[in-house]
């Protein structure tokens, strides 16, 4: 074998190769994190050699073959994946511990195992009685899934070849290690090789490769660069444990959209998927509160009917407090600029506080609008009419601007029995201005007019 023993060093937090030692990481600027990684590192040659000889062929004969596609009980997690699960994928579940990671794959391997793949569900965390536990709890311990107990990749690999599964799923990729490397499971350096030589698995046998992946402190899976750009498909299970609903977010995704999600949520028998996630978010519909306002929100193709709600109070302090959570602080700062200058409202005085119900994140300007009508309905003490619902972004210019996917914001406010929208005015003819059935479209193009609207 052509193989040559070298010593490179690595960043333990963000996998970055250096030839020398260094005090700090030149890419991510963490301190002493690096380390030396002694260990057989493979050479071009011996990587080509593993993917077989390889062979030219035309462009239009190197199609996914869409019918392998391995459908399971949960249509939400199939249409995360890109429409069910590709023989061969290598795909890595990410979140944070406690989250329910090993509570869905527990559940997602019984069910394609009772659909008829080998399922082999690989465990270095917990023993084997206590994954039996938590199945009994989740009603899946008839369920023809095989079980390991083990930690070490190279005794893994060989029961795999003798097993040939379909589908493997590794809890966790941290606790996994090779004795090609002499450092400690976890380290990037282990969780890198480890990570090669089951990749390798996975294409040379056409068996589907899920890992699942701890986040460190600051949001990230460790080694993240390299699992990231090793794997097809990176999920991230995101939740606060606060809350019962938990998000499956695909971040990347070689085989369909990314950005797509599904949304779950955790209950005293496992994860159940929720296939209408705006009746979740949207509780207080019947009583329509001060300062509550409804905004529609994307998440890949799907759109989430959310209550957005400010809190505005004088001030008995010098300085007023500016409090949000679920949008950026900067972003409510900038709207209340622009609501003081161009919607005549004088908010200097008074304290703020921004909240999106349900625990949600949004990044999308399309809250923009629906943020500034619930401040607006605080501060008069008024709350919004009923079915109205807000999609827009504000300018700096105090007007109101056109987001992207109107027409199917649209149809989820209408579907959940919103009767108004109030909506930019587009520059051109749009189609979503006419034709909604069920819905009026109220345009309006500057917030100094949104008031005379809302109430
Ligand atoms: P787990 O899947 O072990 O998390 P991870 O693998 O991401 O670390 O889930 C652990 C949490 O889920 C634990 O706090 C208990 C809770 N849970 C339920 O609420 N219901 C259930 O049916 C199960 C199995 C777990
Ligand atoms: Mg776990």
């Amino acid at each position: 074998m052509n193989k040559k023993t070298s010593t490179v060093f690595v960043c333990n937090n963000c996998g970055q190769d250096f030839s020398k030692w260094l005090g700090r990481c030149t890419n991510c600027g963490a301190w002493d994190t690096i380390v030396e990684m002694r260990g057989v590192k493979a050479t071009p040659s011996s990587k080509a050699a593993a993917a077989g000889p390889a062979q030219i062929v035309p462009f239009s004969s190197c199609t996914v073959n869409e019918t392998n596609r391995i459908a399971s009980p949960y249509p939400e997690i199939d249409r995360v994946l890109g429409g069910g699960l590709i023989p061969g994928a290598f795909i890595l579940l990410g979140g944070d511990p406690g989250i329910g990671k090993s509570t869905l794959l527990l559940q997602l391997a019984s069910a394609w195992a009772k659909t008829g793949s080998k399922v082999l569900y690989i465990s270095g965390e917990e023993s084997a009685e206590q994954i039996y536990a938590r199945g009994s709890r989740l009603g899946v311990a008839d369920s023809p899934v095989l079980m390991l107990t083990e930690t070490s990749v190279e005794t893994i690999l060989n029961k795999l070849d003798e097993a040939a599964p379909d589908i493997v799923v590794i809890d966790s990729i941290q606790t996994m290690f090779s004795d090609a490397m002499e450092s400690a499971p976890g380290s990037v350096s282990q969780v890198r090789e480890s990570a090669s030589l089951l990749l390798r698995f996975a294409k040379q046998h056409k068996a589907a490769v899920i890992l699942i992946g701890h986040v460190t402190k600051d949001g990230s899976i460790a080694g993240p660069r390299v699992l990231e750009h090793m794997v097809d498909t990176v999920l991230y299970f995101e939740g606060d444990g606060h809350y019962q609903y938990r998000i499956v977010r695909a971040v990347k995704n070689r085989y369909g959209p990314s950005g797509e999600i599904a949304v779950m949520s955790m209950t005293d028998r496992g994860l159940a998927e929720i296939s209408n996630p705006s009746e979740f978010f949207l509780l207080n519909r019947a009583n329509p509160q001060v300062g509550t306002a409804v905004v529609p929100v994307l998440e890949g193709s799907r759109v989430l009917v959310v209550e957005v709600q400010s809190l505005v109070n004088k001030s008995h302090f010098g300085l007023p407090q500016r409090v949000a959570s679920g949008i950026n602080p900067k972003k409510l700062s900038l709207l209340l600029a622009v609501l003081e200058r161009f919607g005549g409202f004088s908010l200097g005085e008074y304290d703020i506080f921004f909240n999106i119900a349900g625990g949600l994140t949004v990044a999308e300007p399309a809250v923009d609008l629906g943020v500034a009508a619930s401040i607006i309905s605080s501060f008069s003490n008024r709350p919004l009419r009923r079915d109205l619902g807000f999609i827009g972004e504000l300018g700096l210019g105090g007007e109101i601007r056109p987001v992207n996917n109107m027409p199917l914001r649209i149809k989820e406010l209408a579907h959940m029995g919103f009767t108004q929208c109030l909506a930019p005015r587009p520059p051109k003819k749009a189609d979503w201005t006419m034709n909604n059935k069920g819905i009026e479209i109220i345009q309006c193009g500057r917030i100094g007019e949104v008031k005379e609207y809302i109430f």
